[in-house]
């Protein structure tokens, strides 16, 4: 049975290794473990088969600026799966509990620069309709948001800002 829960102490290296071999490059794992040592996770889950981590999901906070105003939210991403879990159903299992917890914590909304198949089945739809974009260039169909609370963008707009690790990375 697969479980869920938050990264707990001791589960770094595991984690590496799923985005090391999720990615098929260490440039995420290396992104993880800059934003774990800045202390700038607002939240990080892993899925467990046993008691082996397989798959992972982090969050951080990204900023949208303006001429006038900045606001904050959460930024999905890195996420990934061990290969041989792929497509079994895990990562959507994985993201849908994760955003659970989101709702639960004081951001508005997350945005995701990924897979638009299969983001779009959570709700995240193309940023740009709501005026915001990506400071990263990205393809407008991949760089998504979700509202976690009704009409959280109305009337917002503006670039996202990811942290300095990312760009680093
Ligand atoms: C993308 C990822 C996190 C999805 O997790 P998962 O457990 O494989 O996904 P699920 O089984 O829950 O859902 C499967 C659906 O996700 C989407 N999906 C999965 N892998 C995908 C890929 N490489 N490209 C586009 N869509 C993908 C498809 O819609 C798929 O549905 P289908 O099997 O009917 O085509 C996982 O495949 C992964 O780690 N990939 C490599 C790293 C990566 O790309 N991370 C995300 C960066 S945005």
């Amino acid at each position: 049975m697969i479980k869920f829960r938050q990264e707990k102490p001791g589960d770094q290296l595991a984690i590496r290794g799923v985005n090391v071999q999720g990615f098929g490059t260490s440039e995420e794992a290396d992104l993880v473990d800059a934003l774990r040592q800045a202390n700038a996770i607002v939240l990080s889950m892993v899925a467990l088969d046993g008691e082996d981590i397989i798959a992972h999901i982090l969050f951080t906070e990204v900023v949208v600026t303006r001429a006038d105003s900045r606001f904050t939210g959460i930024g999905l991403g890195p996420m990934a799966v061990l290969p041989c879990y792929q497509r079994k159903g895990i990562g959507s299992r994985l993201l849908q509990i994760a955003l659970d917890k989101c709702r639960r914590l004081d951001y508005d909304f997350v945005v995701v620069l990924g897979h638009p198949e299969f983001y779009s089945k959570f709700g995240f739809s193309p940023a740009k309709p709501y005026g915001i974009s990506c400071e990263f260039d990205a393809p407008d169909e991949a760089f998504m948001v979700l509202e976690l609370r009704e009409n959280a963008l109305a009337g917002s707009s503006g670039i996202v800002h990811y942290r300095d690790e990312f760009r680093n990375a």
